[in-house]
């Protein structure tokens, strides 16, 4: 839509519908009445343009309805009739519903039209596969030496299209980021492909869509958008081998998650190379723990290391019996993971 406003009226209502707000979604981070690129931009206006008339409908609807129950005396009296002025009440009835819907239908089209390709060549593509209840996510660089996997964060360049590849290992997901894009489901033995753009710096929470088992709520996941630079910076200490653990404890805690961890958790530039669980290179920078169910606090790392059947039943990683000890070593070699 055009963004010209021609008068008082028409500013109001263009300003909700066009405006691009600054980051403050923090209160509502699955709103999708706000939206911070140019996949989520279009969406969010038709949202607000469905919102406002089936809003005007309920109402014009609701006080009909009102009048014809609570007036008095024969509707003969009110000028309906059979004959003559009341088809005609009929007929403007049908074409204001028949103008309205298609309105809807035609901008509908566009908006799909809209979002449907990015507005150009995307540099970066990533491989995003939804797990029961995890998301992985694969940076494809130029070399093997360039790839790498993470889990439940996804960092990209502002004001860039990225090309994300969506599978699922098991059975359907659908990943859903309200503020920047749509929904696009991940389906076993397909890949179907979406694109996001965010047009300003910010953390922006996405979720799974699709009822996916015990634990679908607790699937989230957070797409980090940063300046070209600084997600450079972040590229290459992703790529980055672990460091060798300084502390006695943490190198203590190495070799106990070789023993009791590495079947299903990979860290790179280690002996660790389990590919059942996510990913835990550089685990120390993510944000949350368990994709999305908790902060990465010393705390909560502990008592998800301890007894993640506790904080996310059914999950699919098992309770590790560790002693005391044991579990302290692993928290602080997990911690060094930065
Ligand atoms: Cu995965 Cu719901």
């Amino acid at each position: 839509m055009t963004c010209q406003p021609t008068s008082a009226t028409a500013a109001f209502v263009i300003t909700t519908l066009c405006a691009t707000p600054t980051p403050g979604f923090a209160a509502t981070p699955l709103s999708y009445l706000e939206s911070y690129g140019s996949r989520g931009d279009p969406v969010r206006s038709l949202t607000w343009a469905m919102l406002i008339i089936s809003t005007v409908v309920v109402v014009i609807v609701t006080g009909l309805v009102l009048w014809g129950v609570l007036r008095e005396g024969p509707a003969e009296a009110a000028g309906i009739t059979r004959e003559g002025n009341g088809l005609r009440l009929i007929t403007a009835g049908l074409v204001v519903t028949v103008v309205v819907l298609l309105g809807s239908v035609v901008w509908t089209m566009v908006v799909l039209a809209e979002v449907g390709a990015a507005p150009a060549a995307p540099k970066l593509t990533l491989d995003i596969s939804g797990h029961q209840w995890w998301w992985q996510v694969r940076y494809e660089g130029e070399t093997p030496a360039e790839t790498f996997v993470t889990a439940n964060e996804v960092h990209i360049p502002v004001g860039e299209p990225v090309r994300i590849n969506l599978s699922s290992s098991d059975v359907i997901h659908s990943f859903w980021v309200p503020a920047l894009s749509g929904k696009t489901d991940t389906v076993p033995g397909q890949v179907n492909t979406t694109w996001i753009e965010a047009h300003a710096p910010g953390t922006f929470l996405g979720q799974c869509a699709e009822f996916c088992g015990a634990q679908h709520a607790h699937m989230g996941f957070r797409i980090v958008a940063e300046p070209r630079d600084r997600f450079e910076a972040w590229l290459a200490d992703q790529l980055a081998p672990a460091a060798v653990p300084a502390e006695r404890i943490a190198a203590a805690g190495q070799e106990t998650f070789g023993r009791r961890c590495a079947a299903c958790h990979a860290v790179r530039g280690t002996t660790a190379g389990g590919v059942f669980g996510p990913d835990l290179s550089h685990l120390a920078t993510r944000a949350t723990l368990a994709a999305g169910t908790v902060p990465n606090t010393p705390g909560h790392l502990s008592a998800w290391i301890a007894d993640p059947q506790h904080l996310k039943p059914g999950t699919r990683m098992p309770v590790v019996p560790l002693t005391g000890s044991e579990l302290e070593q692993v928290r602080a070699y997990l911690a060094t993971l930065n």
